[in-house]
């Protein structure tokens, strides 16, 4: 597709009826009238669309109303206050439980396509477990929600899982109890039944590599374990197949009638090579595949990335393990999970370099040293706030290219990009950020023709950012959390936002 990139520059000084002869000659090629517009203007293709997005615990407060039962964010924050940042917590947070209608609102004055929120498990099904009772009121605030969105034209695109798991599961061993599976199903098909007939985009998991990683290996994230090397993989053993279960149970039970798709989000930096040896572009093949193919070659290629396979294999033989530290997959559960997708969705950051070293000690147990590569960012590329987190937009279209190489070109959503600050409404470093990235994406679209058909920014408004509690701001929308109505104000990001949405093009980039 590079030679749309040439087409696109040698048309740069010429006239409409040039472009229009392009138009024709790239339909000719195979795009679709208004694609091959938007290979020459520079804009975004008619079917992609824009959206924002959220999550139950760090929005909704309301932590224990109508029904809804402890999660362990809830637990941890108030048993274990120090576990965030100046000892915040979701009890309140955007109160979006109560204003939800007035996020819609802002959600109309952005000009979203759609949505993404998550629902709350304990809010919906309080005890957790498989057969349960369902508080309807918790169904009925997530049907009003549906609801007014469609009122207001916005699509709703849900997150099934977004960290909130019921404390009462975690007590019987979270998600390294395999009965875990059976509940999350129940939970799935609960969500189906009530919600399918106007939810249309579900997504079972968020990152799972933070609920099996923060959660079980290095301790950032509730329940806040730290047995790296051996329960963040228990935890993703099983977490797969939660997953596949409640993909299975949509495909059989709900998709003939209900038409909608399913899939999972699985976060990745992007690894560049730190040189052009091959040791190097091997460290970052190998970070690629230990973060994003740890979750994605399950579910899209079947089993894990050979690479994991090998390494953690090896080392755990060397460690005195009578069985690897990785849990194998029978060939009947490799067949079940592979292909429980209908969408491959990224959410993306931030990227880094990815150095080859020599291999770490072996008594060290950790799921770093089965990855075993050096990761440093280049001193010139910009700081965010928090001075580890590097604007890396390139690495981002370079992943959705690896995205579209490593799983056969599926269709890719970006499910998540947005910077980090301390606050203020003139956000003019949001906004750059947003624009190289969306750049960066439009570039892979339209010149090398990766199949990416949505943009979602994080996020809609400052919300509770886990361990970093409300020091750490992503919203395009500034909330006060010190007033109790949690007033809203927008930030220059949103007009931003609304004008790229509305023009269907980024300033600068676009005729
Ligand atoms: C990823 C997570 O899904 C979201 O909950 C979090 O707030 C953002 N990244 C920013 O860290």
């Amino acid at each position: 597709m590079h030679y749309i990139k040439f087409l696109h520059l040698s048309v740069l000084q010429q006239t409409d009826t040039m472009n229009y002869k392009l138009v024709w000659l790239l339909y000719l090629y195979g795009l679709t009238f208004e694609n091959a517009n938007a290979a020459i203007n520079r804009t975004f293709p008619a079917n992609f669309k824009f959206g924002v997005a959220t999550a139950s615990y760090q929005i909704e407060g309301a932590w224990n109303e109508d029904g809804k039962s402890e999660n362990i964010w809830d637990h941890i924050c108030h048993e274990n206050p120090t576990f965030v940042v100046n000892q915040d917590n979701g009890d309140i947070a955007c109160d979006s439980y109560h204003k939800y209608k007035e996020d819609v609102a802002l959600l109309k004055d952005i000009g979203v396509d759609f949505y993404r929120f998550s629902i709350s498990w304990s809010r919906v099904i309080p005890e957790g477990v498989a057969g349960s009772p369902v508080n309807q009121l918790g169904i009925d605030y997530y049907k009003n929600l549906v609801q007014e969105l469609i009122d207001n034209g916005i699509e709703p695109m849900v997150t099934m899982y977004h960290w909130d798991l019921p404390e009462a599961l975690q007590d019987l061993g979270g998600w390294l109890n395999p009965e875990i599976i059976d509940h999350y199903a129940y939970y799935a098909k609960t969500l189906y039944e009530e919600l399918g007939d106007s939810v249309k985009h579900w997504m079972t998991f968020n990152e799972p590599k933070q609920t099996c990683m923060g959660g079980y290996g290095d301790g950032n994230m509730a329940p806040g374990y730290n047995f790296t090397g051996l329960e963040d993989y228990q935890c993703t053993h099983i977490l797969l197949k939660a997953h596949a279960k409640a993909y299975h149970t949509y495909d059989e039970e709900f998709r003939a009638e209900q038409q909608g798709s399913i899939g999972i989000v699985m976060d990745t930096a992007w690894f560049e090579p730190a040189s052009d040896s091959d040791q190097d572009k091997e460290a970052a093949e190998r970070g690629l595949q230990f973060m994003y193919g740890w979750f994605a070659n399950p579910i899209v290629n079947g089993n894990y990335p050979q690479v994991m396979i090998d390494r953690i294999d090896e080392r755990s033989a060397a460690q005195g393990y009578a069985v690897s530290r990785l849990p194998k997959f029978t060939d009947e559960e490799i067949e079940y999970i592979k292909g429980t997708h209908d969408f491959v969705a990224v959410n993306y950051y931030s990227g880094t370099y990815a150095q080859w070293i020599e291999e770490a000690d072996i008594n060290d147990v950790s799921y770093n040293s089965d990855l075993n590569i050096l990761v440093f960012p280049d001193d010139d590329w910009e700081d965010t706030e928090p001075p580890w987190f590097k604007i890396v937009p390139w690495g981002l279209g370079k992943t959705v290219n690896w995205i579209r190489k490593t799983y056969n070109n599926p269709e890719i959503f970006i499910t998540e990009n947005g910077y980090p600050d301390v606050g203020g409404l003139q956000d003019d470093k949001r906004i750059y950020f947003y624009k190289e990235h969306m750049s960066s994406l439009l570039e892979a679209i339209l010149d090398d023709g990766v199949n990416v058909t949505r943009y979602t920014a994080w996020s809609l408004m400052d919300n509770f950012e886990w361990g970093l509690g409300y020091s750490k701001k992503y919203g395009m929308y500034s909330v006060d959390f010190e007033d109790p109505d949690r007033p809203r104000t927008p930030k220059a990001s949103a007009a931003y936002y609304n004008q790229v949405i509305t023009t269907r093009c980024l300033v600068d980039v676009c005729e």
